[in-house]
């Protein structure tokens, strides 16, 4: 069965481009990206891989450990990663996995059949420090991600974790965000003294509370 929002993420030992880690003592008691890539040696990858590279100071900002993943062993992950680098001008800094028994694609549902029976398609998954899954999102083989959605995410999953906020569309840090319907509107411009704009007794927004 596949994973769904909420469920634990499951564990597990890899060999890696950084050695051997078991995943859980990786994440620590923070947040997690791990994201499969369908092979090396492949130009979109290639483009992803770098501009994780580029953004790493804006997930250590917010506590977040990132790991790739893919089918390919560890020897051509580090051939490539200085490929990487080079086109991309980053220095990779996190580890990729070589996943060469697909045990992890498996467990994770990467590999989807009716895309490619033996390459894991672009999945995400982002862990919060519970393990839990609070995020996941596919793409197909022909579509590079946007890793500065996957930071917008983050963002906003770290900021509803700790208020009781939601954030509309297309939200990005340090705009208003919505007050969520379990809070009556009484506790709410008690809760945010920044001040609560009713616009519909359901659509209520407040400043940004952090910032
Ligand atoms: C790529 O990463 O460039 C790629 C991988 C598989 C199919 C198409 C593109």
């Amino acid at each position: 069965m596949s994973l769904r929002l909420g469920d634990v993420a499951p564990n597990f030992k890899a060999q890696t481009t950084a050695g051997e880690i078991d995943f859980y003592d990786y994440l620590g008691t923070g947040w997690g990206v791990l994201f499969s890539h369908p092979a090396d040696y492949t130009p979109v990858c290639t483009t992803e891989l770098g501009k994780t590279a580029f953004l790493q100071e804006e997930f250590k900002k917010r506590n977040v450990k990132v790991l790739a993943l893919s089918v390919d062993s560890v020897e051509k992950h580090n051939a490539w990663i200085h490929d990487i680098n080079e086109t991309q001008q980053v220095t990779v800094g996190f580890p990729i996995i070589a996943d060469e028994d697909k045990s992890i694609s498996h467990a994770y549902d990467m590999i989807h059949p009716h895309a490619s029976e033996t390459f894991t398609v672009r999945s995400l998954f982002i862990i919060g420090p519970d393990k839990k899954i609070k995020l996941f999102i596919t793409y197909p083989a022909s579509t590079g991600r946007n890793f500065v959605e996957v930071l917008r995410v983050i963002d906003s999953l770290q900021l509803t974790a700790q208020y009781s906020v939601a954030t509309p569309a297309d939200w990005k840090e340090g705009e208003d965000v919505i007050v969520v319907p379990s809070v009556s509107t009484e506790d709410a411009i008690k809760n945010f003294p920044k001040g609560v704009t009713i616009v519909k007794p359901y659509l209520r927004y407040t400043p940004q509370p952090n910032k």
